[in-house]
C-alpha cells in the first residue's frame, strides 16, 4: 500500500477497462480506496485542523472559507471530513469517475453533510477550467495521475482565491507491514516490492497523456505556480501489532494484487513467500501471523495564494 502501488494511496494495477487517461480501473478499486483512505484518516484530520490554523494565520479564518474542492476525490472520505472540519462551507468532490463520485454523495449523507457536499465531473487536464474558485483546495495522490504536474499546479492555484490555500497530497513514505524477515524466504520483501512498485509508477506516469518530467520538489513546483509555499509536513499512521482482521484483509488484497502484477519480475522464491503469506489458513500468511502492522507517512504541501 506505497506510494506506487497499486494499491497504497489507490494506484491500482488496475489493468482491464481503464476509466481515466491512465491504465487504472478506478471504480473497480473503489472499495480498496474507502478503506485504504478509513485506515489513514488520523492523518487527513491532522492535516485539515493544520489547514486551519493556517488560514487563520493567512488571516482569512475558516469561518469565511466559503467553498472548498477536493480534486481526485475519489469515494470521498476526505470531502466529508473537510466539510465537518469546515462545517460553514460548501465541500464539491471532482472527480473523473461517476461511480466514486456516487459513492462520496453517499458517504456525506450517511455522515450528514449532505447537505453542504456537491459532486462535480471533470476529467483532468481539460476540465481544470470548470472548477470554479475556492478557498482550500485540497488534493490527494491525484497530481501524479496527471501528465504535467506542473501544470496541473499552476491550473490549481489560479482557482485559489486570495489569502486560500492549495494542499496537494504527494508522496511520504510507503507502508511498512512486515519485519525485514518474516521467517519465510529471503529477508527483505517489502523492500524489493518497493522498488517494483517504483518501475511501476515510473512507467504508469510516463504512459499519461503529455507526460512530462518535473523535478518533484513539490513546494518549489508551488512557488513556480504563483503561491507562497506554506509548509510541508508528513503524518504518521501507526497501527501496532496485532492487527484487526479488516486491516489484514485489506494487506491481503494489496499484496494479491501484487503477486498479480509482478508475476514476470519476481524470482520464485519470493512468489513462494508472497503465496504462503496469501494463504488464508495458515499461521505464517497475512490473516494470521502475529507480527503484522501498519506504518506509513503521507505529506501534505501547502501553497498560499496572494
Ligand atoms: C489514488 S485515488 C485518491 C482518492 C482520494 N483523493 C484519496 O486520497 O483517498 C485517485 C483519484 O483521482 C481520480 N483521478 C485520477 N486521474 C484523474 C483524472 N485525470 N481526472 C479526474 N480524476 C482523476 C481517480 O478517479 C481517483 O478517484
Amino acid at each position: 500500500m506505497g506510494a506506487g502501488t497499486h494499491t497504497g494511496h489507490g494506484h491500482g494495477h488496475g489493468h482491464g477497462h481503464a476509466h481515466g487517461e491512465d491504465d487504472v480501473d478506478w471504480e473497480a478499486m473503489a472499495e480498496f480506496l474507502e478503506q485504504e483512505a478509513e485506515l489513514r484518516i488520523g492523518f487527513a484530520e491532522e492535516a485539515a485542523a493544520w489547514l486551519r490554523g493556517l488560514l487563520l494565520e493567512g488571516g482569512c479564518g475558516p469561518e469565511i472559507a466559503a467553498r472548498l474542492l477536493d480534486v481526485g476525490s475519489g469515494p470521498g472520505v476526505h470531502t466529508a471530513l473537510l466539510a465537518r472540519e469546515f462545517p460553514q462551507a460548501e465541500v464539491v468532490a471532482v472527480d473523473g469517475e461517476p461511480a466514486l463520485l456516487e459513492r462520496a454523495r453517499s458517504r456525506a449523507e450517511r455522515e450528514g453533510v449532505g447537505s453542504r457536499v456537491k459532486t462535480l465531473e471533470a476529467q483532468l487536464p481539460e476540465g481544470f477550467g470548470h472548477l470554479g474558485s475556492a478557498d482550500v483546495i485540497w488534493t490527494s495522490h491525484v497530481v501524479h495521475h496527471i501528465g504535467d504536474q506542473q501544470a496541473a499546479l499552476d491550473a490549481l492555484a489560479a482557482s485559489v482565491r486570495p489569502g486560500g490555500l492549495l494542499a496537494v497530497v504527494e508522496r511520504g513514505l510507503s507502508p511498512r507491514y512486515l519485519p525485514r524477515d518474516i521467517g519465510l524466504g529471503r529477508p527483505g520483501l517489502l523492500a524489493r516490492l518497493e522498488a517494483l512498485t517504483q518501475d511501476w509508477f515510473s512507467g504508469m506516469r510516463a504512459a499519461l497523456p503529455g507526460h512530462t518530467r518535473t523535478v518533484e520538489d513539490w513546494p518549489a513546483m508551488l512557488a513556480r505556480a504563483g503561491l507562497s509555499p506554506a509548509g510541508s509536513r508528513s503524518f504518521l499512521t501507526d497501527v501496532p501489532a496485532p492487527l484487526e482482521h479488516a486491516v489484514r484483509s485489506q494487506l491481503r488484497t494489496h499484496l494479491s494484487r501484487e503477486r498479480e502484477a509482478f508475476d514476470e519480475q519476481l524470482d520464485a522464491e519470493d512468489k513462494r513467500t508472497l503465496e504462503a503469506l496469501l494463504d488464508e489458513d495458515a499461521p505464517t500468511g497475512i490473516m494470521h501471523r502475529p507480527d503484522v502492522f501498519y506504518l506509513a507517512a503521507t505529506t501534505v504541501h501547502t501553497g498560499r495564494a496572494s
